[in-house]
């Protein structure tokens, strides 16, 4: 099931000010902890692919450390962005695919980064059943994504007024993960997972899952 036209346009809406939402949400102190657990996670001779890369601001985090990075998302506004940010990195390339079915073939990175998709996606079993088919053997996947189940009412009560007046009515995630939710979620998909770090975010009250899991075939 490929993602849906309705999900691509909403988010082709939401690109222009993605970043603004983005610095609203995340800390300066969260942000870089996630970075650096992102930084542990590849090395110099990943040849990784990203899905839904959205403005590249998780691209930009890790494109300096690893070989080459395919950034890609189904929006193409969305895809605008992240040329703008990411237009200086030789090792870096952008291109517009559905995380449902991509066009690469089987075997073809040694890593698949995927951060705050898989609670948004149409068909996130889907898309991880993906991840597998395109990595090599022996190689990862690397997941944030947020732990909804554990966000506080009044967080989410602070986070959708303030998106209320940027931009209308907030949109409702799909899915609400637990850290089990998600391992399960990757487990199912025929991938063995690694690790599982929770990062934690006071104000507003925020938990992020960092998962890594390798594709033991
Ligand atoms: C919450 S944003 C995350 C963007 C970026 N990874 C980040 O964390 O800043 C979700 C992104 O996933 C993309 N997306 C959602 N479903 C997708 C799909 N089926 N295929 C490709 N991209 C998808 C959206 O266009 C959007 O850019």
């Amino acid at each position: 099931m490929p993602g849906s036209k309705e999900e691509c346009e909403h988010w082709g809406q939401a690109a222009h000010a993605y970043d603004a939402e983005y610095r609203s949400v995340m800390g300066e102190a969260f942000e870089s902890e996630i970075r650096s657990w992102l930084a542990r996670q590849f090395t110099g001779a990943d040849e990784v692919l990203e899905l839904g890369c959205g403005t590249g601001i998780f691209s930009a985090m890790i494109a300096e450390r690893v070989k080459h990075l395919t950034a890609t998302d189904f929006s193409p506004e969305m895809l605008e962005q992240a040329t703008q940010r990411l237009g200086g990195y030789d090792n870096v390339e952008i291109r517009t695919e559905d995380a449902c079915h991509t066009s690469f073939a089987d075997d073809s990175f040694s890593a698949v980064l995927a951060v705050n998709l898989l609670h948004h996606a149409d068909a996130p079993a889907t898309v991880v059943r993906e991840c597998h088919r395109v990595l090599t053997p022996g190689g990862k996947v690397v997941v944030i994504d947020c732990a909804g189940h554990d966000t506080s009412l009044w967080s989410w009560i602070q986070m959708s007024l303030g998106y209320l007046r940027r931009r209308g009515r907030p949109r409702e995630d799909h899915h609400h993960f637990s850290p089990d939710d998600l391992a399960a979620l990757i487990t199912g998909a025929g991938l063995a997972v690694q690790e599982t770090t929770l990062i934690r975010q006071r104000r507003p009250r925020m938990r992020f899952i960092c998962l890594r899991a390798v594709n033991a075939d």
